[in-house]
């Protein structure tokens, strides 16, 4: 079956001009990232393997949250071989906000007038509204394995979704109001993720400016639910390690996971 999306000379580009080194095209499947953690899926993958999908029917988010894919989008699973890649096990946990500066710099070589900023942990915001959602994973039994599961909102369009999903949602057809080519993107963000995420440097000043400058959490309050905790603070930015910095009113606080239940 060919793709709707993509033409086989796309293919052979995306091997070609990128670091992928092997690329699994699918027109249909429930969700990348279960692929790719099958049990039985290429588990001796050396290099970078693209799963690429025309449609996703049951994507996932973080925690319980789903990912509505619409056609149009560009949905993909880059799996990375990291003891080949130089990726320390240390390094891991700036894997989603680095993923999420490669697409800042991507949307906004498309779009250079736009305001585009991370969401911690692992969204893109375009114009205040989530365009991308990143889902880093390690899939079990598969010692130096890393997934991240990519749904970044291209020519899909919110235009006709209920208002409340226009309200946090967007694309860059909408923003844009024009089509991309879904190749070129792809072939532009595989080229920023190599270069941000495989040299990785969490002592590295520049990093956390970047993350600083990208943080659209920086001077809101926000609520932070680690479990059954919840924190209320200032948000003070993002650190190099890739923690999310919040000022309670009586201490600073730094926590690497959890989830953003309210921000204002
Ligand atoms: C989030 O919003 O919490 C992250 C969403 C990540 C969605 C992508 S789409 C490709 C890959 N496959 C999935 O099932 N999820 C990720």
């Amino acid at each position: 079956m060919a793709s709707a999306e993509f033409t086989s000379s796309d293919f052979e580009r995306i091997e070609r001009e990128t670091f992928v080194e092997r690329l699994e095209w699918h027109a249909e499947l429930p969700s990348t990232n279960d692929r790719v953690l099958e049990p039985n899926w290429s588990a001796n993958a050396d290099g970078p393997v693209l799963v690429l999908v025309d449609r996703q029917t049951a994507g996932r988010g973080r925690g319980a949250n789903r990912w509505w894919s619409q056609t149009g989008a560009l949905t993909f699973s880059l799996v990375l071989n990291t003891a080949e890649r130089n990726l320390p096990m240390d390094r891991w946990p700036q894997v989603s906000l680095t993923t999420g500066l490669a697409i800042c710099q991507a949307v906004e070589a498309l779009l250079p007038e736009a305001d585009i900023g991370l969401k911690w942990p692992n969204d893109v915001f375009l114009q205040s509204r989530k365009v991308c959602g990143i889902l880093v994973e390690v899939p079990p039994g598969r010692a130096g394995q890393l997934v991240i599961g990519i749904g970044l909102n291209v020519n899909n369009s919110f235009a006709d979704a209920p208002s409340e999903m226009r309200e946090i949602a967007t694309s860059l057809r909408d923003e844009a109001e024009q089509s991309f080519s879904l190749a070129d993107v792809l072939v532009d963000v595989l080229q920023r993720i190599e270069r941000e995420v495989l040299s990785i440097d969490s002592e590295s000043s520049s990093l956390m400016q970047r993350f600083q400058q990208r943080c659209v959490l920086t001077g809101r309050t926000v609520e932070l639910t680690v479990g059954e905790q919840s924190t209320v603070g200032v948000c003070h930015g993002i650190d190099a390690d890739g923690a999310i910095v919040l000022w309670t009113g009586e201490q600073t606080e730094r926590f690497y996971g959890g989830v953003v239940s309210r921000y204002e």
